[in-house]
């Protein structure tokens, strides 16, 4: 039988904890954790998901603050407010949502965070760390994936995973994770994407499939083995005149041909997404317990 990984069920679970922990803080009188998140624009996609973010550190009795630029900021406007929310005592993590205006570099901007607030884990810094095995903010998205597969309790050791995507925020730490000697580790991992001639014939080959790539619906019913666990990590928007806001969230895998073949699969939505909220969220724990005197 098929399991749906629910992100619902595992991120409620992982939230509840965060809010026991919140409170026995506050009614020892010391403050809350606080995330501190700056959006430039208004990019339709980043400002629903910094408002789910600031929504979420609410839920959990998080303080929260968002800071918005214009999309024309200069470079050195955006450097100096993550300089200020550095300096200032009572922000534990920062994070930029990306992505951000062509302008201003981006690298600048995630070196410009300090690693002990880098909630969002990429600075050079922390995937340093990351790579090395060492203790570290694990990039939310992929965070959230392993507190799934921990959730649902599925046996990662000697399987064969298959990530499709190598970017920074998922694919490439995805792969670091999974290959990692801990207990949600031990796989043999191949990372495919774009410059992958065989995509098929390796996927086929995955007991474990995560589908990083931001192409809709990509991952079809052929290209997976009977029994294999599916992990979806596309949330592209399609337009969609019969939805009510013109357009419908579509994964990266072919949901209703695929599931059938699964042992188990995350839907889209209600699957990674509310787990990479539940990943900042305990980044953002962990950076306050950290930065206490
Ligand atoms: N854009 C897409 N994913 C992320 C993320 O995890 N963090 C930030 N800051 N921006 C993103």
């Amino acid at each position: 039988m098929m399991v749906l990984l629910d992100g619902k069920k595992a991120s409620a679970a992982v939230k509840e904890a965060l809010q026991v922990q919140t409170q026995a803080l506050t009614a020892a009188g010391k403050r809350a954790p606080h995330l501190a998140a700056i959006l430039v624009g208004n990019n339709g996609a980043s400002e629903t998901y910094v408002a789910s973010k600031v929504k979420n550190c609410e839920e959990v009795g998080f303080r929260s603050t968002l800071i918005r630029l214009e999309s024309d900021v200069a470079e050195s406007v955006l450097l100096e407010a993550i300089e200020k929310l550095n300096q200032d005592p009572e922000v534990d993590g920062i994070l930029v949502q990306l992505p951000i205006p062509k302008h201003i570099s981006e690298q600048k901007v995630i070196e410009a965070i300090h690693p002990a607030k880098d909630v969002d884990g990429f600075h050079p810094s922390s995937v340093g760390k990351l790579v090395q095995g060492l203790p570290t903010f694990i990039p939310a998205t992929p965070y959230g994936i392993m507190l799934m597969l921990e959730h649902f309790d599925i046996e990662t050791r000697g399987k064969h995973a298959v990530v499709i995507g190598r970017s920074n925020i998922v694919g490439r730490p995805m792969s670091i994770l999974l290959s990692s000697n801990q207990k949600r580790g031990n796989c043999t991992v191949t990372i495919c994407h774009s410059h992958t001639p065989n995509l098929k014939e390796i996927c086929l080959q995955g007991d474990i499939i995560v589908a990083a790539l931001g192409r809709p619906e990509f991952v079809k019913a052929d290209m997976v083995k009977v029994g294999a666990v599916v992990i979806d990590v596309g949330i592209t928007r399609v337009d969609d005149a019969t939805a009510k806001k013109g357009f419908r969230i579509k994964g990266d895998v072919a949901f209703s041909e695929v599931a059938p073949k699964t042992s188990a699969i995350t839907p889209v939505p209600g699957g990674v997404g509310l787990m990479t909220i539940a990943g900042l969220l305990k980044n953002t724990l962990q950076a306050y317990l950290q930065n206490q005197p």
